[in-house]
């Protein structure tokens, strides 16, 4: 049977198409640019080139498929897209792997883009399709290599709006390998699975770990969630998704993403990967440390 990836050109989808890959499972993906999908991943992928919001093009990879994963970007109209595919893929009998996000703030009052994915799972478990739920914390490559790194080669600082409170971050490759598991055993059906790193750890702590790892003090300046907003407003990004962060960074700022699960280990039988592990890897030697 085969396995199809949405998303697969992204963050966490590259890592589920390789872990699938690596385990010798069929895979189809449906990507709107071929040729970057050619480029960032295995060979033996099978590619469709198309809208997954499509219903030809949707419906048309669906042969001898068993299993979906479904994972649209962060956007304003993230839920109605995916709400659109669960319709439609409601006339087949696959099981769908959904990523979700960060558990605590899944409900119907947490912040915007959570609230879609509380929207989106509580249609996906009542359909009476089969499922898994994947709930991660912020990836490490989002919050820690995309944000820290740019002011960390620029200024020596990284920018603390979660004060003393601690995150469990994981590494998008675990969720690729937990995911590339669900999809392909039944062991795990009916369930939500909260995926976390193997810590928590504070933002102060994170600058520390950088330091050690580029040879050079690193500064973490203290500003508010509001603070974010205000800034993002003024660099010209939406008001819905400046809103949106500053909502996910309040819910950090209380402890809302502290909380440690086994799940990763349960799945893969192994710890997830450590933070210290990845600042080393994307950090030590990016940018000129200062002398
Ligand atoms: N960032 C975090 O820390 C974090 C934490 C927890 C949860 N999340 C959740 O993770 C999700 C985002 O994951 P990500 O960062 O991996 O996404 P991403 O990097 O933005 O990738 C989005 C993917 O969707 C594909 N895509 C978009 N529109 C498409 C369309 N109409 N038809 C076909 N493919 C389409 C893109 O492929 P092509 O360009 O090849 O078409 C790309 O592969 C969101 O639901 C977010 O809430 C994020």
């Amino acid at each position: 049977m085969t396995t199809l990836i949405l998303g697969a050109t992204g963050n966490v989808g590259v890592h589920v198409v390789d872990s699938l890959i690596a385990r010798g499972e069929p895979t189809r993906i449906i990507t709107r640019d071929r040729e970057n999908a050619r480029r960032v991943l295995p060979d033996s992928v099978d590619i469709i080139e198309g809208d997954m919001g499509e219903e030809k093009v949707l419906l048309g990879a669906l042969d001898d498929v068993d299993a979906v994963f479904l994972l649209t970007p962060h956007s304003y109209t993230m839920a109605d897209l995916q709400l659109q595919i669960i319709r439609m893929l409601r006339r087949s009998s696959v099981k769908i792997v959904k990523l979700s996000a960060t558990s605590s703030g899944i409900r119907p009052d947490g912040p915007f883009t959570l609230r879609q994915h509380w929207e989106i799972e509580q249609v996906l478990t009542a359909t009476g399709q089969n499922f898994v739920i994947l709930r991660p914390n912020g990836f490490m490559q989002t919050l820690v290599a995309a944000q820290m790194l740019p002011s960390v080669i620029e200024s020596q600082s990284i920018l603390n709006s979660s004060g003393s409170a601690r995150l469990s971050m994981i590494d998008a490759r675990d969720i690729g390998e937990v995911a590339a598991r669900v999809l392909t055993s039944d062991t795990w059906d009916g369930q939500t699975l909260v995926l976390t790193g193997p810590r928590a750890v504070t933002f102060n702590e994170i600058a520390a770990l950088i330091g050690e790892a580029r040879g050079e003090y690193i500064r973490a300046i203290d500003v508010t969630p509001a603070d974010v907003r205000a800034s993002l407003l003024s660099r010209g990004v939406e008001g819905w998704e400046a809103g949106h962060i500053q909502e996910m960074h309040q819910l950090f700022r209380d402890g809302g993403s502290e909380e440690v699960t086994g799940d990763v280990q349960k799945v893969l039988e192994k710890s997830p990967r450590t933070i210290e592990n990845f600042v080393r890897e994307n950090f030590a030697y990016v940018g000129t440390p200062t002398p």
